[in-house]
């Protein structure tokens, strides 16, 4: 009996915890107002992908808390996005959302919880390129590595799946390969959205900030707001898991005629002893740079730019670092990197670099200024910078990128989520032909993820050869490995497809010295007019090619002679490719050393 009551008791005390508070839902002249107690997580709100931008004011307790831009469901649900609570448990908080005659969708559906559900796993999501729990992301940013973690922070919409309510997702790993999703670290607010930039560690602790016995990681970044576009600071004292905005921002401001300033990166100059900032003012096609003994009062230096490299486009996410020449005991240079949108090599975003010297205050570009340099030539590569603060001890230059383009990011086919990272990078100065290029490799702790290989005898391709053995139960998640010597072809090339006579095609002109990565027919094209294509690179002529290519659910990243070539894609297929064939033209083929990997 007295177990009986007790179990009713409880019964009881659960049902009262379990009433959540309800949305009140007031219809207002122009629009909807929605007040409820924020005594549960999230506020669920139902989305759709393509309905009109509708802004939305957050109040809490009668304040101005923040302003979003979201996608409210009008006709149908695509996916749910939570509005986090966690920050304003209890408090009354009230949203304002203006033009919202038809929505009844929504309103009818918004609701409180205490768990965010929905499809992870969807076709495309990757099994190991870094993507974010749900909501879109464009830039890394913020990346620094601190007490044995690399941090990732990244451009987020946490209410939706379209670029909007910039913000700073943000994620840690201790291997580069597997990633640990953390609280947003940035949220928009009144000086505006949060842009991308950079961390470092504030190992002087030349900003004063340091409280405690860790050393300060300082973010900079942009803000976008009413002002234009303005560089602020935030700080963490705690290893990058609370960050504080600076209470003086914005630390530099923009140009009366030119807003477009922005993505500041950092470093410390050990030579000069000062903080360096290279920041682009992307309309003019120019990276600025600028120096700082404390980190917050910032002088203009020099500007590099003008009539240099790729100027199809504007400028983006500048990164500076100084890199050992491979094979020459000594010898280093400076390498700027500056991303471009449009005017890449086969349309759209892309990252060039230069190659030159740096005295602290003005980068040299060693080539001629019409020399224009890659670091990838599919079209999926983007925004890329570089890990601060990487130990001496470990010496490697380390850089992830965005694996889209502006030219079709929002449209891409999936529903939760949108867009992964390249795999984390390591970058080499190398010899290329008569050439210093840039080159960029997956990391070595990525083959830690192989977790079963084909090995394969070698095939003498005459005209085209379907290999039998793929892997057993292939996912999508997976490597091929190989040497093709083409000597005696003209062209040589191999096919991945599926049952569905879904392909992608990646073949190596021996006379035109290209190698090429065809995607029209790779799955789901139809989204936007410009995902078809064919991408290439120049390659040398020589004997045999040394070919990695990393394939994961919806990518496909081709490195070439240890990463002196490289191209990533994305693509869509309806079904993994799940077959290799091979082809030839103009003469035989030799593959050797191929191997298939399965990644998990
Ligand atoms: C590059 C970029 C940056 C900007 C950010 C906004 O992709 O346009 O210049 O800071 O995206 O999300």
């Amino acid at each position: 009996m007295k177990g009986i009551v007790i179990f009713l008791v409880l019964a009881a005390f659960l049902t009262a915890c379990n009433t959540k508070t309800e949305v009140v839902v007031k219809k207002v002249d122009d629009g909807a107002v929605l007040s409820f107690s924020a005594d549960s997580k999230y506020l669920l709100m139902p989305m759709e992908d393509t309905a009109p931008e509708k802004r939305m004011e957050v109040e809490v307790d009668h304040d101005h808390f923040n302003t979003f831009v979201i996608r409210p469901a009008i006709n149908r649900i695509d996916y749910w996005v939570p509005l986090d609570l966690s920050g304003i448990h209890q408090k009354a908080v009230t949203v304002f959302l203006k033009e919202f005659q038809g929505y009844e969708l929504f309103l009818d559906n918004v609701k409180l919880a205490n768990s965010f559900d929905y499809e992870y796993d969807e076709p495309h999501r990757p099994a190991f390129h870094f993507s974010p729990p749900y909501g879109w992301m464009n830039d890394p940013n913020g990346m620094v590595y601190y007490d044995g973690v690399y941090h990732l922070a990244y451009q987020f919409n946490p209410l939706g799946t379209r670029w909007q309510n910039m913000s700073w997702g943000h994620a840690t790993s201790k291997d580069l390969v597997t990633w640990e999703h953390q609280p947003v670290a940035l949220y928009p607010d009144t000086l505006g959205a949060i842009f991308s930039g950079s961390a470092v560690v504030d190992i002087h602790n030349t900003t004063g900030l340091q409280s405690g016995e860790e050393k300060t990681l300082l973010a900079y970044f942009t803000h976008a707001g009413p002002n234009g576009q303005v560089q602020s600071l935030a700080y963490s004292n705690d290893k990058g898991k609370t960050w504080t905005k600076y209470a003086n921002n914005p630390i530099l401001t923009h140009f009366e005629n030119d807003p477009d300033f922005r993505d500041p990166k950092v470093f410390w100059h050990a030579e000069t002893e000062r903080w360096v900032m290279v920041i682009a003012r992307s309309l003019k096609k120019e990276i600025e740079i600028y120096s700082s003994e404390n980190g917050i009062d910032w002088q203009f230096e020099s500007s590099f730019g003008q009539g240099q490299g790729a100027q199809g486009g504007i400028w983006e996410c500048p990164d500076l670092f100084e890199m050992a020449v491979e094979g020459e005991a000594g010898e280093s240079r400076w390498v700027l990197i500056c991303n471009l949108n449009p005017g890449g090599p086969s349309g759209g975003s892309a990252a060039q670099y230069f190659i030159g010297d740096f005295d602290g205050r003005v980068f040299t570009n060693h080539a001629k200024p019409s020399d224009i340099k890659w670091m990838d030539w599919g079209k999926d590569h983007y925004a890329t910078v570089t890990w601060s603060d990487v130990p001496e001890s470990d010496g490697r230059r380390l850089a992830i990128g965005w694996m889209s383009n502006w030219e079709y990011a929002n449209d891409v086919p999936t529903k939760n989520f949108r867009s992964a990272m390249t795999v984390a990078r390591e970058l080499k100065l190398v010899t290329k032909g008569e050439e210093l290029v840039l080159a960029s490799y997956p990391v070595e702790e990525l083959e830690k993820l192989r977790v079963e290989e084909v090995v394969f005898d070698n095939l003498v391709v005459e005209n085209e050869q379907v290999v039998d053995s793929f892997l057993g139960q292939n996912n999508g998640a997976y490597e091929l490995t190989m040497m093709l010597d083409a000597s005696d072809a003209d062209v040589a090339g191999l096919t991945l497809f599926n049952s569905k006579g879904e392909s992608i095609d990646i073949s190596i002109s021996l006379s035109k010295g290209e190698m090429y990565m065809d995607r029209s027919n790779s799955g789901l094209t139809d989204f936007n007019d410009r995902f078809k294509a064919v991408t290439f690179a120049p390659v040398e002529k020589k004997e045999k090619y040394e070919l990695r290519i990393l394939v994961d659910k919806a990518s496909v990243e081709i490195f070439e002679g240890k990463g002196s070539t490289v191209m990533t894609n994305v693509v869509f297929p309806t079904e993994p490719y799940n077959r290799l064939k091979f082809y030839t033209k103009g003469g035989a083929t030799l593959v050797q050393d191929l191997k298939i990997y399965r990644l998990n």
